[in-house]
């Protein structure tokens, strides 16, 4: 099964996170203001328009709820996380095998960055799992449940959020409770209590999340997240623990755009380096 099989108009998970790229790029070391984001002429950003288009009809509060319900029972599948990379590889295999990097190598790749950094090892472990929920399409979930930016329900909608326009079409748009700033929330309630649009990153952390450090946590949680981590958006639902976590998410997401390199990681030689860390932190079969 690849992901060309589910329902999407993406190509593979690589557009979309090169349309984030395109939205957030970055020059010698720092980010830049995209000029020309919205050039709709390229077919890629087309695409990537409709994604984000059934992404925006479907995510409502009672849909993103019934999932999270649903998965928290992790009553899918034992396996470890070596064998759910390998997974996740062979799932996903639809990119173009010589321009584009695979799953494996782009968590490597994301790990690599953050341990030559010298960061902690929690940390080189967060970018070396951070985006296994994808395997939520083993699972026949469509694109627009498994990757695109994140956002919460049950409130109004951001403009901050890429493409807010198209959430008019979105059946909470007219439910007037869930369309004040605050919607069904209390003023910084804290994101703990708020309902994120499901995805990979909201599924990888209820699988992680008696393994990892608190911080690692809010890193997978919300890497998705653009709209707070990037553009400082829905500050009003978040308390002084996210405020101050944020920093984390927002020092994990440079790492996760900015170290994709044309250089292949060798999965050979990096694999017992990686077990051996897995092993600290994991136990050998975790639930799924
Ligand atoms: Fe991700
Ligand atoms: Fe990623």
């Amino acid at each position: 099964m690849n992901v060309r099989d589910q329902s999407g108009p993406l190509n593979s998970f690589d557009d979309w996170e090169d349309d984030v790229r395109a939205r957030y790029p970055k020059e010698n070391g720092v980010q830049i203001e995209s000029a020309d984001y919205r050039n709709f002429d390229e077919p890629a950003r087309e695409t990537v328009r409709e994604f984000y288009r059934l992404n925006h009809v479907h995510q409502t509060l009672e849909f993103a709820r019934a999932k999270r319900d649903d998965y928290n029972r992790l009553d899918r599948r034992r396996m470890g996380i070596w064998e759910a990379m390998e997974h996740l590889n062979t799932l996903i295999d639809d990119s173009d095998p010589d321009t584009d990097l695979s799953q494996i190598e782009h968590l490597l790749q994301t790990a690599e960055s953050i341990r030559a950094d010298g960061q902690p090892r929690w940390f080189v472990l967060t970018g070396l799992v951070h985006d296994l929920g994808k395997i939520l399409c083993l699972w026949g979930e469509p694109q627009w449940a498994v990757v695109g930016d994140t956002f919460p329900l049950g409130c109004k909608f951001s403009e901050k959020v890429v493409y807010t326009e198209l959430f008019a079409a979105n059946a909470d748009s007219s439910v007037p409770e869930y369309q004040t700033e605050l919607g069904v929330y209390h003023r910084d309630a804290g994101l703990e209590h708020v309902t994120m649009s499901w995805g990979h990153d909201e599924y990888m952390y209820t699988v992680a999340k008696d393994y990892l450090p608190d911080e690692a946590l809010y890193m997978i949680r919300y890497h998705s997240f653009y709209a707070a981590h990037q553009e400082g958006g829905y500050s009003y639902l978040m308390n002084q623990l996210d405020r101050e976590m944020f920093a984390w998410v927002r020092k994990f997401s440079c790492y996760d755009l900015y170290s994709k390199t044309p250089e292949r990681p060798s999965v050979k030689r990096l694999r017992p380096y990686y077990l051996d860390l897995i092993a600290e932190y994991f136990p050998a079969q975790i639930c799924w």
